[in-house]
């Protein structure tokens, strides 16, 4: 059973005050918070059994090295891949989106094309300009539609036998749309093209399962679902990792090596040279077994919840717009006629309340609905909705002091 009062007592953040208030934390999008449980497990690693891993016979790096390895293994399972191996264990989305891009570097021809979605965050843009400007590949983009969706059609047209990579997150972080990536899978797999989804938005609402969608690359960060920062995962499937050449050279990241060459370590050591995040390795296991506990069915009623009841009451909002109205988790990006994002984010502040103001790294979106920035509230399953009416009253303060 979803019990509410409970779950936020496992995150001791939520108990504090802000100017005075108590904290309205409405900024998951950006990360989310963290269970004390996860807290009790990074607590643990460095009081009982700090060591680097894979290198000591010693006691303490050999409990460091199960923990960690099988924290990889709870996030195979989590993710259903095919072996442990498979899960790259990076510094995060951004840093998994790289090891794939600078990898195709030695694989990508003058010509060829990448198709990249318009609603990506910058971490899954910028790294695709800088491969294309490296090897001359041409970079193309997936139009969206005024509600937030993709323009699917104009998709299957760019397809061809030119496209080698799809880049698409599963959720935009700006929006909240939620992508039909199976389709998109489905559809550059028969023109040859190879897909990397951005997960980072999906994953602290949806459980994906990398074989049945056939996904290529999947990526995502623990921040965002309940674990620590600067950990994350790249999944790729074993064949396609194997192409891809090493991103660092380093300790851990190879089988022999003297001054006239050196020869690298198969999965996943390849791609995780030198000392990893430990213990936030092992503390994103933690995370995932705490979510998979309160459950991810339980956890999309709630959000679902959240959205409807907080799009409905916003709504009522005179001069209130919402962007992005199609399919998606529970986030609503808004704007106050005739008002900067930026003053409204300080008085909710103010009043106890965190919400993301700005481009949200997704300035191709702001541009296509001419806007400098969005205010973004973004719902987790610990939110209540007396949470999102303390919201409503703050934005129509807000509006009141700046109309
Ligand atoms: C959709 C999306 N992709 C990538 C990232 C980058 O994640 P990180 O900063 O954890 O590398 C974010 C972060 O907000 C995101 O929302």
């Amino acid at each position: 059973m979803f019990n509410i009062e409970k779950i936020r007592e496992d995150f001791p953040i939520l108990k504090r005050e802000v100017h005075g208030k108590p904290l309205v934390y409405f900024d998951n999008g950006a990360t989310s918070q963290t269970p004390q449980i996860v807290i009790d497990a990074i607590v643990d690693y460095y009081s009982n059994y700090n060591a680097n891993i894979h290198r000591g016979v010693h006691t303490l790096s050999q409990e460091a090295t199960d923990k960690y390895e099988e924290a990889r293994i709870k996030i195979q399972k989590h993710f259903n891949a095919k072996n442990s191996y498979e899960i790259i264990l990076t510094a995060g989305t951004t840093h998994s989106i790289n090891i794939v891009a600078s990898g195709y570097a030695s694989i990508l021809k003058k010509g060829d094309e990448i198709l990249v979605s318009a609603l990506e965050h910058h971490s899954n843009i910028v790294p695709w300009q800088m491969l294309c400007e490296k090897v001359g590949a041409i970079l193309k983009v997936i139009p969206m539609e005024n509600d937030g969706s993709l323009n699917m059609e104009t998709y299957h047209g760019l397809l061809n036998s030119q496209t080698k990579l799809v880049f698409c997150n599963h959720v935009s972080n700006a929006l909240g749309t939620i992508n039909p990536i199976k389709e998109i899978i489905d559809a550059a797999h028969k023109v040859g093209a190879k897909v990397l989804v951005d997960g980072a938005q999906a994953c602290p609402h949806i459980k994906p399962d990398v074989q049945e969608l056939d996904v290529d690359y999947y990526v995502a960060s623990a921040h965002k679902m309940c674990g620590p920062t600067g950990v994350g995962l790249l999944y790729g499937k074993e064949e396609l990792l194997n192409l891809l050449p090493p991103y660092q050279g380093g300790g851990e990241m190879i089988e022999t090596v003297t001054f006239e060459k050196t020869t690298y370590a198969g999965l996943p050591h390849k791609f995780e040279a030198g000392t990893p995040n430990i213990c936030g390795g092992i503390a994103f296991g933690v995370a995932i077994d705490y979510m998979n506990a309160i459950g991810f069915d339980e956890i999309a009623k709630q959000e679902e919840e959240l959205l409807a009841y907080g799009t409905k009451e916003l709504e009522k909002i005179e001069g209130l717009k919402i962007y992005g109205t199609s399919h998606k988790t529970s986030v609503i990006s808004f704007n106050i006629e005739g008002v900067h994002p930026y003053d409204v984010g300080t008085i909710l502040d103010k009043l106890g309340i965190a919400v993301r103001t700005g481009h949200h790294c997704a300035q191709p979106i702001m541009d296509y609905f001419c806007i400098p920035g969005t205010i973004r509230a973004s719902f987790a399953f610990y939110n209540t909705k007396e949470e999102i009416d303390q919201l409503v009253n703050a934005v129509k303060k807000a509006q009141m002091m700046l109309v």
